[in-house]
């Protein structure tokens, strides 16, 4: 029970590595507030928690929208004497086939990238870091992304965002350390999600076994679950002294040097 009675919200808790999070944070011990556009997928999320005997809450929110973010503290605060412990921001979108190169994006969907993936931190973190300070202890787990720490191609908004929420952490480890709040970051690849399936669809230039065999030294895909036990890991006292910290969870996709002898061996 390593987060036993600790508050948290997470967002894009719906599906994916959000409901993974969701679930282990509340087996747990933790009451988890479910923050998520998607009202099946939240609704689902709450009752399979509930299910399993633990404690959560849908709050229908959307992450990019300054006021519906607030609302939604307002009701975590009110239920909780303005306890905070632990914000979880996961939620994202990759906007395949409107994302690509940057002469290419039109404004319209560079400002929704933008607005979902990195506008929600700032404003999910305006609302729980005073909770947080009030009670000098929290930790907040961004979400960023190989994209944040090497170059990818044509997704520039969605690579942009990434690389902002690595360097926001930074900087929010920096300032708000000295009230007792951690502040860390996980960086993903090819986690077995819907969203992995937009960003390598399963068209004709995709071949699955290739890009594993290409990129990915442990030659599979990632599950959300072992993501989820690194954001656990971050949220809870095991990881009491690391701040500031940029954890990537992609099989080693991120420092992967060995794409010559991959074609080597004629893959
Ligand atoms: N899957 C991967 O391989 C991978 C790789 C790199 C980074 N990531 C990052 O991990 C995180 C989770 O990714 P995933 O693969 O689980 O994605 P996913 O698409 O499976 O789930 C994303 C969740 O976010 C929710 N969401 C979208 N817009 C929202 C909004 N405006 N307000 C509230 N909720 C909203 C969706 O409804 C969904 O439940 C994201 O930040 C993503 O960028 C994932």
């Amino acid at each position: 029970m390593r987060l036993k009675d600790k508050i948290c919200a997470i967002t894009g808790a719906g599906k994916g590595i959000g409901r993974k999070g969701a679930e282990l944070f509340a087996k747990e011990g933790a009451f988890v507030y479910i923050l998520e556009l998607d009202e099946k997928g939240g609704q689902e999320a709450e009752e399979a928690i509930r299910k399993a005997g633990g404690k959560a809450k849908f709050l229908k929110t959307d992450v990019s929208s300054y006021e519906s973010v607030g609302e939604s503290f307002r009701i975590i605060g009110e239920e909780n004497d303005g306890k905070m412990d632990v914000l979880y921001n996961n939620a994202s979108v990759y906007l395949n086939g409107r994302d690509g190169i940057l002469t290419e994006i039109a404004p319209e969907v560079w400002q929704k990238v933008l607005g979902i993936n990195l506008n929600s931190i700032f404003n999910c973190c305006h609302h729980a870091i005073p909770m947080m300070q009030k009670n000098r202890r929290g930790a907040i787990i961004n979400t960023a992304s190989s994209a944040g720490v090497i170059g990818i191609p044509k997704c520039d908004a969605y690579t942009a965002t990434k690389g902002a929420t690595v360097s926001l952490t930074r900087s929010l480890a920096v300032e708000y350390g000295k009230y007792g709040i951690r502040t860390n970051c996980i960086a993903p690849a090819a986690i077995a999600t819907d969203m992995v399936k937009q960003s390598n669809p399963d068209g004709p230039d995709f071949d699955a076994f290739t890009f594993l065999h290409l990129r990915t030294p442990v030659r599979r895909w990632g599950t959300p679950e072992e993501v989820a036990r690194l954001a656990l890991f971050l949220a809870s006292e095991d990881s009491s002294y690391v701040n500031g910290a940029i954890i990537t969870a992609d099989g080693g996709i991120t420092i992967c040097g060995d794409l010559a002898r991959a074609v080597e061996e004629k893959l």
